[in-house]
């Protein structure tokens, strides 16, 4: 059994932030997320939470596979850790909730361990702030606090990232003898290291190579800063991947989007969530694609996505909005300031501009004219519009649903359909308009004679 227990209870004071630091988000997920995520890619069997400031908000970003310990006060790290005791078990890895770059393959080395204590560590240039490694012959001896260090402790470069391997008896053990006794009056969990020790537990370090593995985020330009890493990350990551990506300081891609090789991404690109964009599609510049789907061959031109499944050869913008629960099969165009939600467009069917269709189906090769609306709400309930294959909907019509429209009907402009159009009819909902022969030329000599 091995496990992972992260620590999220502290308040992170210098965010200036009246919301907990864990709910702040790098590239659209927040920082518990990325940690909970890299645990189980590493493949922990169990995953706990330690939380406290702010529970509630931070509660409402976890799955709920893992389980959630509340530290009432945040008396340090060892006590955020003994709030959790009944959760260790076997081979336990501390994380914490605010250093969301540490990788998968890093954690499993901390699971791999097999000494009573890991600490995981890094040699990094500029280690104030950070808890020093001190070595004995080599071997870790002791963890000292920035605060609490002395001049020549200060030296040390290689530092604690805060995350740990533990034999959980070890643990346990260490954490009913941990003291405050510090200039903070903080529980430590650091000084697990000594305790151990002295009770001939095998203590050592695994060091990390990228230091930015183990950064945290203090404060509101920390998040930043690491936002940009891991931002680069990603993109180094795709590009070596195959994705094209023109201007990567303006594309921004959250860490669970996936872009295939031969995709192009044009410059103020975001796509976050779990969006998928398949081979050869084009999205941008500036498009928005958030849990979106993207088929082959398809374009996302200056749009917004959210929820939204586009099929192969398709071309959404510019100025398209997708909102939930739209579906367009293969070869649909969506053109300028049309905007479509929780409606199913069938293949090739054209909605090219200043369009609204919501709770909609449309069957293939429909046309709609610009300007049409479904009228889906009445002020009390949404109700659907159905159009069948191969039908025209002239342009500036209101559909207002419930409503159907047969296969092939063909809707006069300007129409105000309110009853359901039988397939293969033509339908005029609107007067008819009359021309007056010469009536203006008659108006001016009336005036004239006066
Ligand atoms: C800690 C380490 C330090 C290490 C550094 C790495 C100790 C005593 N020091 O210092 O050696 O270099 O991390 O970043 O452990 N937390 C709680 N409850 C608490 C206190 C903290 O849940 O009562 C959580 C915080 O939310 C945070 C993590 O534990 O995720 C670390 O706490 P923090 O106060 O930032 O520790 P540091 O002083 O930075
Ligand atoms: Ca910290």
């Amino acid at each position: 059994m091995n496990k992972a227990l992260i620590l999220a209870g502290g308040l992170g004071k210098r965010m200036n932030s009246p919301r907990p630091k864990v709910v702040h988000e790098i590239l659209g997920k927040p920082l518990i997320n990325w940690v909970i995520d890299a645990a189980i890619a590493a493949g922990v069997d169990e995953i706990g939470v330690v939380i406290g400031y702010g529970a509630d908000e931070v509660r409402d970003k976890l799955p709920n596979t893992v389980k959630v310990y509340i530290q009432r006060r945040q008396l340090g790290t060892a006590d955020a850790v003994k709030s959790a005791m009944d959760f260790l078990d076997g081979r336990v890895v501390i994380l914490y909730g605010d250093a969301p770059l540490v990788r998968s393959i890093t954690i499993k080395r901390l699971i791999d361990s097999e000494s009573d204590m890991s600490v995981l560590t890094s040699n990094v240039k500029t280690p104030k702030g950070y808890g020093r490694i001190v070595k004995e012959k080599g071997k870790i001896s002791e963890i000292v606090e920035d605060c609490d260090a002395s001049d020549e402790e200060l030296k040390i470069r290689e530092i604690n990232s805060g995350m740990y391997s533990f034999e959980s008896d070890a643990l346990k053990y260490a954490l009913l003898n941990i003291k405050a006794n510090n200039k903070k009056g903080e529980y430590y969990l650091t000084d697990a290291v000594n305790i151990l020790l002295k009770n001939r537990k095998t203590v050592d370090t695994i060091e990390v190579e990228d230091e930015t593995e183990i950064l945290g985020a203090n404060s509101q330009k920390e998040l930043a800063d690491l936002s940009q890493i891991a931002q680069k990350r990603i993109l180094d990551g795709l590009m070596n991947d195959g994705v094209t990506i023109e201007d990567p300081s303006s594309t921004f891609i959250g860490p669970d989007a996936q872009i295939a090789a031969g995709a192009i991404l044009k410059p103020f690109t975001f796509i976050y969530g779990k969006s998928k964009v398949a081979f050869n599609a084009i999205i941008g510049p500036q498009a928005t694609l958030k849990n979106t789907y993207v088929g082959e061959k398809s374009a996302v031109l200056r749009s917004d996505c959210d929820d939204a499944i586009i099929g192969k050869e398709c071309s959404v913008g510019p100025f398209s909005r997708l909102r939930p629960g739209t579906r367009l099969e293969n070869g649909v165009k969506i053109g300028n300031f049309v905007e479509v939600k929780n409606s199913h467009l069938f293949r090739k069917v054209k909605a090219q501009h200043l369009t609204y269709l919501g709770d909609a189906n449309i069957g293939e090769e429909t046309n709609v004219g610009a300007g049409t609306i479904t009228c889906n709400y009445d002020g009390v309930k949404k109700s659907k519009t159905l159009i069948g294959k191969h039908a025209f909907i002239g342009s500036n019509s209101a559909l207002v649903a419930p409503v159907e429209i047969g296969e092939r009907a063909l809707i006069a402009a300007g129409s105000v359909i309110t009853e359901n159009v039988p397939a293969y009819a033509l339908a005029f909902g609107r007067a008819r308009q009359k021309n007056k022969k010469e009536w203006v030329l008659k108006k001016m000599e009336e005036s004239h004679e006066e």
